[in-house]
């Protein structure tokens, strides 16, 4: 059976939920304590033993590639100052093992389109799919889970959570029927719903295992309302020919898409690193009462 090797990052989007102040800076840039959003996903996917990284990427987010790349002038600078933690710190950033690729998606066409740049970079293999701001901490880093589910079904794996039917409106929702532990075979998929259309209150988390057959049903999409084609809609396809699974990850998620899941993510990020836990921890006991002006 296929391993899985690679991993896509759609980072073109917009981020309308949250713009950030620099428009030359993509989302997936911001830092959560001391590290960006994109660093957190490619720690992830390098601990569920995927070596090969694809950025989709767009217009003015050409940081992830400066990001990633090797930094001559930092190291440079910083051997020459003997600082020797920051240097190993900057060069672990892209682990030896771990190749980056980089794909331009010439237009904002929606996340389905996104993981069709990358079909020639993927061929006929089974790949990840991250979304960046989607920020997802588990004892067992979330991808791992997800590939282990694919390892033991064969099957293209969707990351899916409980959501309050009142926010359906922000996920891909899925219907099918318990099929074991935290594992549901997926009848249907739908594209961010009203909450009365919901099939149910499992909303998708930015984590997929997919198999290569989805590239056929992303080509013959056809763009939905805002001219998208959505990675939803190529799933719903997908399920015509093939079985998908629901997974109910272990962990928690901080949707860093929006400034209060980015917040919650700081706050808690911040009070396990070893560098600022204590202080901070002071100064958020110092706040308290919250004063609310
Ligand atoms: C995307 C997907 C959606 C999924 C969500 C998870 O939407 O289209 O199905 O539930 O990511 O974060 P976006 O948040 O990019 O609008």
């Amino acid at each position: 059976m296929l391993k899985v090797t690679k991993a896509v990052f759609p980072v073109a989007g917009l981020g309308t939920r949250f713009l950030p102040a620099t428009k030359a800076s993509p989302k997936e840039m911001l830092p959560v304590v001391d590290k960006p959003l994109i660093q957190y996903a490619v720690e992830e996917a390098v601990a569920a033993g995927i070596t090969e990284m694809i950025f989709v990427t767009g217009r003015s987010k050409r940081a992830i590639e400066d990001h990633f790349d090797k930094s001559y002038e930092i190291e440079t600078e910083l051997e020459a100052r003997g600082k020797e933690k920051l240097l190993d710190l900057v060069r672990s950033i892209k682990p030896r093992n771990v190749d980056c690729f980089y794909v331009r998606q010439p237009e904002a066409l929606g996340l389905g389109h996104a993981v069709l740049c990358a079909e020639k970079l993927i061929g006929d293999h089974p790949f990840a799919v991250i979304l960046a701001d989607d920020l997802l901490d588990g004892d067992q880093p979330v991808m791992k889970q997800l590939i282990e589910v694919f390892n033991h079904y064969h099957s293209s794996v969707i990351g899916v959570e409980e959501i309050p039917l009142s926010e359906s409106k922000s996920y891909g929702v899925v219907a099918g029927r318990e099929w074991g532990e935290s594992i549901v075979k997926m009848s249907a998929i739908i594209e961010k719903p009203s909450p009365e259309f919901a099939p149910s209150n499992l909303g998708v988390v930015g984590r997929y295992v997919l198999k290569p057959r989805i590239f056929k049903h992303l080509r013959e999409l056809t763009p939905g309302a805002a001219g998208e084609l959505q990675l939803t809609d190529g799933i719903q396809s997908l399920l015509s020919e093939e079985q998908v699974l629901a997974y109910r990850y272990a962990g928690t998620r901080y949707d860093c898409g929006s400034k209060l899941g980015y917040l919650k993510a700081t706050i808690e990020f911040a009070l396990r690193h070893p560098e600022v836990r204590e202080d901070f921890a002071q100064y958020l006991v110092g706040r308290m009462p919250l004063a609310i002006e």
